[in-house]
């Protein structure tokens, strides 16, 4: 009998973006853009930094297991603290839906090329892992309704969606959520929530308080604290209390949970890094445009571009790292010929942009 299970040998480790360092060392450059994990430019929220400070001469305890930032979101969000839960980032709550909610044949449903998390956390339990291609780069909520059958358990939706950066409207996911039986659990991943809130067509999720959604959102994207592990959901009372009994007791950190706290507070963080990225994804969706690269519009902090085929998407992100600037090749994603590129500071959306055009010369075929 083989010690792991052959769903988990199959598995590819989740690999990270190229480190500054590395390609710094590697391609002989001083200045490096980091533009592959979809991060904050801007740093961390200020306010962030000064709670986790003040917390630093009481890491000797044991943190309260994010009871005080549950609080904060429930009195935030308007909600009871039963509906609020938290955890080591949007990802870690997702491990614990995975455990609490999967039994060995039910089924996972989403679309093809998913976030990497999720595939990654869903594959490694070993459960029948279902896909429906993107409709024009979109979810195809119709086509996922038309594919749940009786043992499906979980929907993963993620709105904006990661790599593509589409969203779907309330009216599209009310249509969608008619067909979805009770016993099935959605997964709402509203990671890039802020980022699409103010365009008319998002829908705000708190209005999608069905018994059998979970929403989660993170402090990584908008808040810059992507280092610190922060994420927090809202569901029914029901699947919270099932999820407090298998998250690990002393998760999030106390200075994760004292970071995101403070965050919450900082508005004037969180309006610059939406200008910042506005400025950015147009700066982007005008460069492309205007030099004939196919790209989805996004309303997330990235853009996704496609090439021809996996050879053209590989030059694209080689010719990009010799000229310092680092972008997210999708193979792994399930994309081989796409690429994703993260808004970063002016200045680096700008030396984005001109190496764009030199690699695109470059790689002419
Ligand atoms: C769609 C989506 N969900 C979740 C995450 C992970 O968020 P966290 O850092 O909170 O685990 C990401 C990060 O890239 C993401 O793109």
């Amino acid at each position: 009998m083989p010690l792991v299970p052959a769903y988990i040998e199959s598995l590819l480790p989740y690999e990270a973006g190229r480190q500054i360092e590395e390609v710094c060392q590697q391609y002989g450059l001083t200045r490096v853009a980091k533009l592959a994990s979809n991060e904050n430019p801007l740093g961390p929220s200020p306010r962030a930094i000064q709670a986790i400070r003040k917390h630093l001469e009481s890491l000797n305890l044991y943190p309260n297991g994010g009871l005080d930032l549950r609080k904060v979101l429930a009195e935030q969000f308007d909600l009871r603290l039963e509906n609020v839960i938290v955890g080591s980032g949007s990802e870690g709550i997702m491990s614990n839906i995975i455990r609490t909610f999967l039994c060995d044949e039910d089924e996972v449903l989403t679309t093809e090329s998913a976030f990497l998390g999720f595939q990654l956390l869903a594959k490694s339990r070993g459960v029948k892992y279902r896909t429906v291609p993107y409709k024009a780069w979109h979810y195809d909520l119709e086509g996922l309704a038309s594919r749940i059958n009786d043992h499906t358990k979980i929907i993963y939706l993620a709105n904006p969606n990661n790599p593509t950066g589409t969203i779907f409207s309330k009216h599209e996911f009310d249509a969608f959520y008619k067909h979805v039986p009770e016993r099935v659990l959605i997964i709402l991943d509203e990671a890039y929530f802020e980022y699409a809130k103010d365009n008319p067509r998002y829908p705000d999720s708190m209005h999608y308080r069905y018994d059998n959604v979970i929403t989660l959102r993170t402090f990584s994207k908008i808040y810059g604290l992507a280092g610190v592990r922060i994420g927090y959901g809202f569901a029914h009372e029901e699947l919270i209390a099932n999820l407090l009994k298998v998250k690990l007791p002393f998760e999030p950190s106390t200075l994760a949970q004292a970071a995101g706290i403070r965050a919450l507070t900082d508005k004037e963080f969180l309006h610059r890094s939406l200008e910042l990225n506005a400025r950015g994804i147009r700066l982007l969706a005008e460069s492309l445009g205007g030099m004939g690269v196919e790209f989805v519009p996004s309303e997330a902090n990235f853009v996704m571009i496609i090439r021809k085929s996996e050879v053209e998407s590989d030059r694209l992100t080689t010719e990009l790292l010799r000229q310092g600037v680092i972008v997210r090749q999708l193979k792994a994603f399930g994309l081989p010929h796409c690429l994703r590129i993260s808004t970063g500071s002016d200045e680096e959306n700008q030396r984005c942009v001109e190496a764009l055009k030199k690699a695109l010369a470059a790689t002419v075929s």
